[in-house]
């Protein structure tokens, strides 16, 4: 097989995640990665103007972040954490519950897992058991908004938009409330009749990523959060998508009054690296687990939970992240974005330009949803940036950018021309 392309390789033996192989799309081979750029095995070199799914942060292959992982491979590169522990996961947690915004949401655990989706699983399972551990049973549903995408495993799809990728699988999931963007009424009706039977609201704040970089209200979510928490239903704050400054903020909360009850983190986290994801509670909840009997307990956990390799990188890249040179990037990114978006509403083909922090993104003229994005135009749009060298990858008629904050100003620009020059040849 050697003598084969990697292409042919993987043609032969994998199968892809959002992946209509029966399309015979073609997968590029990845052979390389440096900063805000990837290197294909025909030398083509790429801008991840998406950073990779969201997640990278500093750029691909930052030393600081590699020589991180190197060290802490060398003295201790995973244990089981029930019953043990070790350094980087205890100073991951305490960073992250000193940062004041968290310490003042009053987040005091960390409970780790290994991606998003597990971080959302968390989250829905401990609101779920902090009512029953609490003799309260009535509590089975939870609340969500309608397009939002928190995950791909089971309890995460069950509380993503019913219509959307998982619609196939409704059937086998938990029954969720949706609430429309802005439905407050609506939301009022649900918890005036079944406000003791929800146990937690789960919301992206700010900007919905998946639905298209869809923009959620401050004042509706502040409102929505006020009249759960009223009603003794935990709010869960998935920021996943949005933590660790794509926003502007370190996490997208921050621009809003909202006290969650739990929050999910993931992606970022690493700085792009490594899977690892934490659900953060208030002490609230943490107590109400604790007895002397293991039938209230979380019994939950997966093989790598708190990988010390993970939690290293993390602790690094938190570090990168509050540096001058970090957070003047992000500024300047910040910025661009605003600048370069703000002019975009004019164009013939735009119907609507979206800017949050670091996000940027433009909603085109053309009649798509998901269930076309992997054929047709969307198929289109992302090979037309990748013939320009740029990796963007639409979400239905939705182009936008998530960059590293490693990008430079030219680099940035360059982004935003591409997307613009998409639009043109609309
Ligand atoms: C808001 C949000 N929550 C959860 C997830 C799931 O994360 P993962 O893909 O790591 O399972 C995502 C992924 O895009 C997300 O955007």
């Amino acid at each position: 097989m050697k003598n084969f392309s990697l292409s042919q390789r993987d043609r032969q033996v994998i199968w892809h995640p959002y992946s209509q192989h029966g399309l015979n799309r073609q997968i590029l081979p990845v052979v390389k990665s440096h900063g805000a750029y990837l290197e294909l095995e025909d030398g083509q070199k790429i801008l991840d103007a998406i950073s990779s799914w969201w997640v990278n942060l500093h750029g691909h292959a930052h030393p600081a972040l590699v020589h991180a992982a190197q060290k802490q491979a060398s003295q201790l590169e995973q244990v089981i954490f029930a019953g043990f522990t070790h350094e980087p996961a205890i100073e991951l947690a305490e960073a992250l519950i000193q940062y004041s915004p968290l310490n003042k949401a009053r987040m005091s655990k960390v409970f780790y897992s290994d991606n998003g989706s597990t971080a959302v699983e968390v989250a829905l399972k401990m609101a779920y058991q902090f009512h029953w551990n609490q003799g309260i049973r009535t509590r089975k549903k939870f609340l969500a908004l309608s397009q939002s995408y928190h995950g791909d495993t089971l309890g995460a799809m069950a509380v993503g938009e019913p219509d959307g990728f998982h619609q196939l699988f409704r059937s086998l999931l938990p029954h969720v409330d949706f609430i429309e963007l802005g439905q407050l009424n609506h939301l009022q009706e649900r918890l005036k009749v079944n406000g003791n039977q929800y146990a937690a609201f789960i919301f992206e704040p700010l900007v919905q990523g998946a639905a298209g970089m869809r923009s959620v209200n401050i004042d509706f979510l502040e409102k929505a959060v006020e009249l759960c928490q009223e009603k003794g239903v935990l709010a869960i704050c998935d920021e996943v998508f949005t933590g660790f400054y794509r926003t502007g903020k370190c996490f997208a909360f921050e621009h809003t009054q909202i006290v969650p009850d739990l929050i999910c983190l993931s992606k970022g986290i690493t700085g792009g690296f490594l899977p690892l994801a934490v659900t953060l509670t208030s002490e609230k909840v943490y107590e109400a687990f604790l007895s002397q009997e293991i039938k209230t307990a979380f019994l939950h956990g997966h093989s790598y939970t708190a990988n010390p390799i993970a939690c290293a990188v993390a602790l690094e890249s938190w570090k990168l992240l509050w540096s001058q040179e970090c957070q003047s990037r992000i500024q300047e990114i910040c910025r661009i974005t605003q600048d370069r978006i703000s002019k975009m509403f004019a164009h013939r083909k735009i119907k609507d330009a979206r800017c949050f922090g670091t996000i940027g993104a433009i909603e085109m003229k053309l009649d798509l949803n998901y269930f076309s994005s992997q054929a047709g135009q969307t198929v289109n749009l992302l090979d037309a940036a990748l013939k320009k060298n740029v990796l963007l990858r639409p979400l239905g008629n939705v182009v936008y950018a998530v960059p590293p904050y490693c990008i430079k100003n030219s680099e940035l620009h360059r982004i935003y021309d591409v997307m613009e020059e998409l639009a043109d040849d609309l």
